[in-house]
């Protein structure tokens, strides 16, 4: 969902109607045909092997992440006919490990209402999807955004309520009322929703029901004092080792130094809440929960004592190369949070040793140049009073990304072809790097996780890494199996 987009494509929409296929017997088994038609004209090249992707078309934001039946569910939003955004459905995978995928049929096809971005929560034996019905209408600004639900009794299957919209206006009016997030505590569901100010704040709504269906609102949670952005999107509140965090997408916040230098950020606020009172005490200002150059609308879910993690592998208003070849957008890797100090701790979920196929090389590493095909897991360490540099780059060409520590600043850098991100990063203990490669991505884990960087990145043909770092480091690097649909 994405506002400016919106405006944009709208008056397509009205003169020259969707583009969509002849509508012969069932629509969901009409898509389903097109798109196994579709997936043979993808050219695999940049397609990602571990991270989840659409089988054609365009992805954007996670939805619905959530545990049913023996399985994790992920939903996506999902416009199957272009690689570029459009009407909105929600695509759809399950694991059993949050790193085996297995496409599932579209789950949410728009009718009236674009299926816009939602949670997933499982009452009693059925799955419910919460999800945002965009209506395109005649009148400024010519859409209305609402909370519609489907119901699944085999996580696979989902029916639309009949009566939708469930949930139709924020306390203020604002047309911008979306991305719902529900949660069960006590007897009662909850769900936080992004919306705005009359004034253009970014702001996060609480409401409360018993049913799913007859929602109460309770306040406020969060809003920004004018500084933090004039929409927050994909908001999500939870409970994290004994404090409570309001994670969200800001969009409109001004470039500071090294901060929010993408188009629209993600992170998170730390604070204090009560269910009584249902007041959220901010304790720790707003700080991003990845530093990379593709990061974007993140939703957690939690699973056997666990609070995982998902985002958007991609942002708005940049180059998506993968386009021209049938597809465009992916997952990132799945990551367990943990609170440490005053600062969320984000590491690969543990099942992704499970990824390693083959140890391709293993111990001191010099100036050798270690070979990859499409997958690697790199783990290296070295003296971080000395600088150390590593380049990643293709074979054949295409984008050169150095990834750097500068122990004159303490800052870790990811330099994609002259676009640069850094940080400062404090190792807590372990000063140990990961790093995952992909067919066109990379994703850098520092230390326990305080920093980390997530990439899209685009190679001519295969991956080669070198170490440039004026020390020797010592590694071991493995080729990662595929675990996801070609
Ligand atoms: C938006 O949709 C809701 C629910 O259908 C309706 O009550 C409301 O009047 C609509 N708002 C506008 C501006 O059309
Ligand atoms: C980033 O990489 C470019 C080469 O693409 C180089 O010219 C530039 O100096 C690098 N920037 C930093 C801060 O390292």
């Amino acid at each position: 969902m994405y506002k400016i987009l919106s405006y944009l494509l709208l008056f397509a929409f009205f003169s020259i109607g969707y583009p969509e296929p002849l509508k012969r017997g069932d629509p969901k088994q009409e898509l389903e045909e097109y798109i196994e038609n579709k997936k043979a004209e993808i050219n695999p090249r940049y397609r990602l092997q571990y991270h989840v992707i659409p089988p054609v078309g365009w992805m954007n934001d996670p939805n619905g992440f959530s545990y049913y039946k023996g399985q994790y569910h992920l939903f996506y939003q999902f416009y199957p006919y272009d690689s570029v955004w459009g009407p909105m459905h929600w695509g759809h995978v399950t694991s059993p490990n949050l790193v085996d995928w297995t496409q599932q049929p579209t789950a949410l096809l728009p009718e009236e209402e674009m299926c816009f971005s939602g949670s997933a929560v499982v009452d009693e034996d059925t799955m419910v999807l919460i999800y945002t019905g965009r209506l395109i209408i005649n009148v400024e600004p010519f859409y209305n955004e609402t909370q519609y639900l489907a119901f699944s009794d085999d996580g696979i299957n989902f029916e639309k309520y009949e009566g939708n919209p469930v949930l139709t206006r924020a306390p203020n009016g604002s047309p911008d009322f979306r991305d719902p997030k529900v949660w069960k505590h006590g007897d009662y569901w909850y769900v936080v929703i992004g919306s705005k100010t009359e004034d253009e704040r970014g702001r996060v709504l609480l409401y409360r029901s018993l049913d799913l269906i007859s929602w109460d609102f309770l306040t406020v949670l969060g809003e920004s004092s004018g500084t933090m952005g004039y929409m927050w999107e994909c908001p999500d509140f939870f409970e994290l080792n004994g404090r409570y965090v309001l994670l969200m997408s800001p969009q409109g916040l001004e470039p500071q130094g090294d901060r929010y230098k993408n188009t629209h950020q993600t992170g998170y606020i730390i604070g204090n809440f009560n269910y009584e009172t249902f007041e959220f005490v901010p304790e720790v200002d707003f700080q991003e929960i990845d530093f990379g150059h593709d990061f974007y609308a993140t939703q957690t879910s939690e699973h056997n004592g666990k609070r995982i993690l998902i985002a958007w592998f991609g942002m708005w208003e940049v180059p998506h190369p993968e386009d021209v070849d049938g597809w465009a957008g992916a997952m990132t890797i799945f990551r367990e949070l943990e609170m440490v100090g005053d600062r969320i701790l984000m590491k690969p979920v543990e099942q992704m040793l499970t990824l390693r196929e083959e140890n391709v090389f293993s111990g001191t590493w010099s100036n050798e140049v270690l070979e990859f095909q499409k997958t690697g897991e790199i783990v290296f360490n070295g003296d971080l009073d000395n600088v150390i540099e590593i380049l990643i780059e293709g074979k054949e060409g295409g984008d050169q990304v150095w990834i750097k520590w500068d122990p004159q600043t303490g800052k870790v850098s990811v330099n994609r072809s002259g676009e640069v991100r850094q940080v400062e990063w404090l190792p807590i203990d372990s000063r140990s790097w990961r790093l995952f490669i992909d067919s066109s991505s990379l994703e850098l884990f520092c230390g326990e996780g305080e920093v980390v960087f997530s990439t899209r990145a685009y190679p001519n043909g295969d991956w080669k890494v070198t170490n440039l770092s004026p020390q020797i480091l010592s590694v071991e690097a493995y080729k990662l199996r595929r675990s996801v649909p070609e």
